[in-house]
């Protein structure tokens, strides 16, 4: 059947269900429709149709067989393109070969356990914050230091530059960057491009925003070519994602400076929100559950002993309920739940013709709630993840894809989960919290990456800590 066939819902005469839509909870319409329509359905939004899918076998197909027969879609592609980025999130084909494997290189095991030091020097900062608001303030808003956190981290990787933004609160990238992800999603989602002819001053400030973020990475990328030519020694052993790229771009004449700065600022951008908002979300989903704080708590203290914080990178592997307490934050709370791609030719995928520049739309967060795949769906219980302690018999991991999957599957992924873990740790061990917020009133945002609505947490010191 054509795709544009399949049942859907009804919408209005020629505009379809444009005007129903509504972009920040799209993810959750979607989902509501799956319930009514089936996993696989059509969405018309008058002028073009969306094909929703929401079947894991489906969506292990499309993943799978990227970048051949399926792409990003055009819009976001474009979008990314007039703000100067081509890099290995939006290259598609030989292109797209070429920048991952730049990229998997520098997010590889060698240069995460070379690294490791500096993540421990970052949440040793965010430990000594907290300290601090226990001190002098109550109630505050946390996912401002989870993206100060990942800022952190993410920038000495990126191009070595040892920032504080922790503790540092004046001029933050941040700030910039965090304009982007929002503004990307609002055009993607515009029929009309309207910010092309007339600029809001949303526009202008995100235009502001990224020219310095421009600026900025261009210094970095000056300064260390310039090191480098100062010391050839260093080419030898590059000491962070920048001097390894453009070590590489010197050996390969595709490569230029152009596609050193896009894959630095994709570095940046998708490495920062993703990883700040899945803590955020676990903030909200821990608030009610002494249970599982306590089961967490038995582990931090067993692998960690009298220290504060993770201090070796073998640790890490010791903290299993606390990694299965991340897998289940991404379960409920992906902070990619849907994605946008195009087929690049006819395509026939069980028994649905999808036809060649289509839309497409994944749900990749729908079936990884659903009973037919997890026991107990709707309620966070980390031990699913524990073989021996599971006592949830529907697990089918096949219908769980938070990182994506096939050949794009994130690169950042064990980066973003060593960050999560040395982050978890640490908050167990050392600090009792509480929302101060009604956790029915944190709303979900999709804004690119799904996002929680502001809410205030409350710290104090851990009572009994080891
Ligand atoms: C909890 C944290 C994270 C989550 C949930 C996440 C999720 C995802 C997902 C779902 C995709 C696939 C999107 C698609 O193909 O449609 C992806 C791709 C990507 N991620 Fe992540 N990510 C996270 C952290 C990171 C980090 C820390 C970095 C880098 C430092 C990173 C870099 C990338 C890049 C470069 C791609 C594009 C890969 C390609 O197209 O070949 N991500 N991520």
């Amino acid at each position: 059947m054509l795709s544009k066939d399949l049942p859907g819902p009804k919408g209005k005469p020629i505009v379809g269900n444009m005007f129903e839509v509504d972009i920040n909870n799209l993810h959750n319409q979607l989902s509501d429709w799956v319930d009514e329509y089936g996993d696989v359905f059509n969405l018309n939004l008058g002028l073009t149709n969306m094909l929703i899918v929401a079947k894991p076998s489906m969506i292990d197909y499309i993943q799978k067989n990227r970048p051949t027969l399926f792409r990003r879609m055009d819009k976001l592609n474009n979008v990314l393109k007039e703000e100067g980025i081509s890099g290995v999130f939006n290259a598609e084909g030989e292109e797209w070969k070429r920048h991952r494997m730049m990229v998997a290189k520098g997010l590889d095991i060698k240069h995460q356990i070379a690294f490791f030091p500096w993540m421990m020097t970052v949440t040793d900062r965010l430990k000594r914050k907290w300290q601090k608001d226990v001190k002098e303030q109550g109630a505050f808003s946390i996912q401002d230091d989870f993206l100060r956190y990942t800022v952190d981290v993410s920038t000495n990787l990126a191009f070595g530059k040892e920032m504080n933004t922790l503790e540092e609160r004046q001029g933050a990238i941040q700030d910039d960057m965090e304009k982007v992800f929002p503004m990307i999603f609002k055009r993607i989602n515009q029929p009309i491009p309207w910010y092309k002819w007339f600029k809001s001053k949303a526009d202008k400030e995100y235009n502001a925003a990224t020219d310095r973020l421009q600026e900025f990475v261009d210094d970095v990328i000056t300064s260390t070519k310039q090191k480098l030519h100062d010391n050839p020694s260093l080419k030898e052993n590059p000491q962070n994602f920048l001097e390894a790229i453009i070590v590489a771009a010197e050996e390969d004449q595709h490569f230029n400076d152009a596609d050193i700065r896009s894959n630095l600022l994709t570095l940046l951008l998708a490495g920062e929100d993703t990883t700040a908002h899945t803590l955020t979300w676990a903030i909200t989903l821990l608030n009610d559950q002494p249970e599982v704080i306590a089961k967490a708590r038995e582990e931090v203290d067993r692998v960690l002993g009298e220290h504060q914080t993770v201090t070796r990178f073998e640790q890490l592997q010791q903290l299993e309920y606390i990694g299965a307490v991340i897998n289940e934050v991404m379960r409920l709370k992906p902070v990619a739940p849907i994605t946008l791609y195009q087929p690049n030719e006819d395509v026939e995928v069980e028994g649905v013709k999808i036809p060649k520049d289509s839309r497409m739309l994944l749900h990749l967060r729908k079936s990884a709630t659903m009973e037919e795949h997890f026991s107990r769906a709707g309620e966070f219980v980390p031990e699913r993840w524990i073989k021996a302690k599971s006592q949830c018999p529907v697990h089918n991991t096949a219908a769980y894809n938070p990182f994506g999957g096939g050949p794009r599957y994130c690169p950042g992924a064990n980066l973003a989960l060593t960050e999560m873990k040395l982050v978890l740790a640490m908050l167990f061990k050392n600090f009792d919290f509480k929302l101060e917020t009604n956790v029915e009133d944190i709303k979900e945002i999709m804004a690119f990456t799904m996002m929680a609505s502001d809410f205030k947490v409350s710290f104090t010191p851990r009572k009994n800590n080891h």
